[in-house]
């Protein structure tokens, strides 16, 4: 399949006329999901683990089938350890909560890398805040990579957490987790992965990985906007408290007291955006059926060319990992003496959408030396043409603002 097939499936294309390069943001979606969330809408809408009677059971059944389905994506056995929350952060949260603050203690160091995103970067402040911890960075060097010195000397046997993120939301560097898992495991640490970057690009096995902790965003993986997803190990999650207390998470209350429900209903306090869940399964299926191999080989095309195209505009500084076979998606880059909002609301008027600003991850912005960025990032419905009005829109905004550039 080619991505000009595929933009096909996405209703918001069809006037054809918007560039949109802003995928990591979040990812447009294909009809089918639209009209999978509004067929449930119409056709089974009802609260799901409450009711006994079918139009109830039939909402629980895709619930749970919408679960299921996520479990299989992501190679786990066991449909239970699939948490529901509203997004990638509230899943962060949950984990920094729910596990950070009951097993990090004084003294003790908290492991991130300064590539994160605040969501995976302020929950660890506050943990390390409240119970005394060190909050420690993995930097990387010139070429945007985190070396195995790094690692070796910022992950001690004093590490409990070493949160990551498999892809950088700003670079778009591709992070080695898989020597960052095995090494933390060998000094007792636990992992949380931050996936939101990589699940609508790249296959993840969370047997493979090992991760203990896997996390993501729908909306950025061609589903609703309002789930987001927390893969946890049985062992830890079953150990951990709930985050959310509330209806459909409890087994028993009493006056004073209450026992919680088995996983993963421990953890999804309340009334869930089942719509999105199930809008979520069907973008399951929808990636399914491309396959990540058509997903990767599109998307390679594109991020090569728009490399190509960009590096012939002099005018451009662009923000490249040395080792471009660990790059994805996104494309950081700068027009020296414009601000990166004067180009994006300039490439607005040729209706190219990106990204401009410091992309929450303030700490790798100033780590940089930078301020802001332009960010363009691809997906599978991007072609040559958008890329192409890319170009041009910045070759435009640069002759507007050329004469008044040092
Ligand atoms: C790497 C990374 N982690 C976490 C998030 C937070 O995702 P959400 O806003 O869906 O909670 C984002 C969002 O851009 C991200 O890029």
């Amino acid at each position: 399949m080619t991505s000009k097939e595929i933009r096909k499936d996405f209703p918001i294309f069809n006037d054809n006329k918007i560039s949109y390069l802003d995928s990591a943001a979040t990812s447009q979606k294909p009809k089918c999901v639209i009209d999978e969330v509004k067929k449930y809408y119409e056709e089974v809408n009802s609260n799901p683990h409450r009711g006994t009677y079918s139009l109830s059971m039939e909402a629980t059944n895709r619930y749970e089938e919408a679960r299921q389905k996520v479990a299989d994506f992501i190679g786990c056995d066991d449909s239970s350890l699939i948490i529901f929350s509203k997004n990638a952060t509230e899943s962060l949260n949950l984990v920094a909560n729910s596990y950070g603050l009951d097993n990090v203690n004084e003294d003790d160091e908290i492991v991130i890398s300064i590539m994160e995103h605040h969501s995976n970067l302020v929950p660890w402040q506050n943990v390390a805040r409240i119970k005394k911890a060190k909050l420690n960075y993995l930097y990387i060097n010139d070429k945007y990579e985190i070396t195995e010195d790094e690692i070796k000397s910022k992950i001690t046997s004093n590490t409990k957490i070493v949160a990551i993120t498999y892809v950088s939301n700003v670079l778009g560097v591709i992070v080695d987790v898989k020597e960052i898992i095995d090494y933390a495991h060998s000094q007792g640490a636990v992992v949380v992965l931050d996936a939101s970057q990589s699940i609508s690009h790249m296959k993840l096995d969370v047997k493979q990985l090992d991760a203990d902790f896997v996390i993501f965003s729908g909306h950025k993986m061609f589903s609703p906007m309002g789930v987001g997803v927390l893969y946890g190990k049985r062992q830890l999650l079953n150990k951990m408290r709930p985050f959310l207390m509330g209806g459909d998470m409890i087994e028993y209350v009493y006056e004073q007291d209450a026992t919680f429900a088995k996983l993963p209903n421990k953890f999804e306090a309340g009334t869930q955006n089942v719509g999105a869940v199930i809008g979520l399964g069907k973008a399951v299926d929808y990636m399914q059926q491309l396959g990540y191999e058509t997903i990767s080989n599109i998307e390679k095309e594109l991020m090569d060319y728009m490399v190509m195209k960009l590096s012939n505009l002099d005018f451009i500084t662009m923000y490249l990992p040395a080792d471009i076979s660990k790059h994805t998606s996104v494309l950081s880059f700068n027009i020296k003496g414009i601000h990166p909002h004067d180009v994006s609301s300039i490439l607005d008027s040729f209706n190219v959408c990106i990204r401009a600003g410091n992309h929450c991850a303030q700490p790798l912005l100033r780590h940089l030396g930078l301020d802001s960025t332009c960010r363009a990032s691809i997906s599978i419905y991007n072609t040559k043409e958008d890329i192409d009005k890319l170009a041009e829109a910045l070759q435009a905004t640069y002759d507007k603002f050329k004469k008044y550039l040092k």
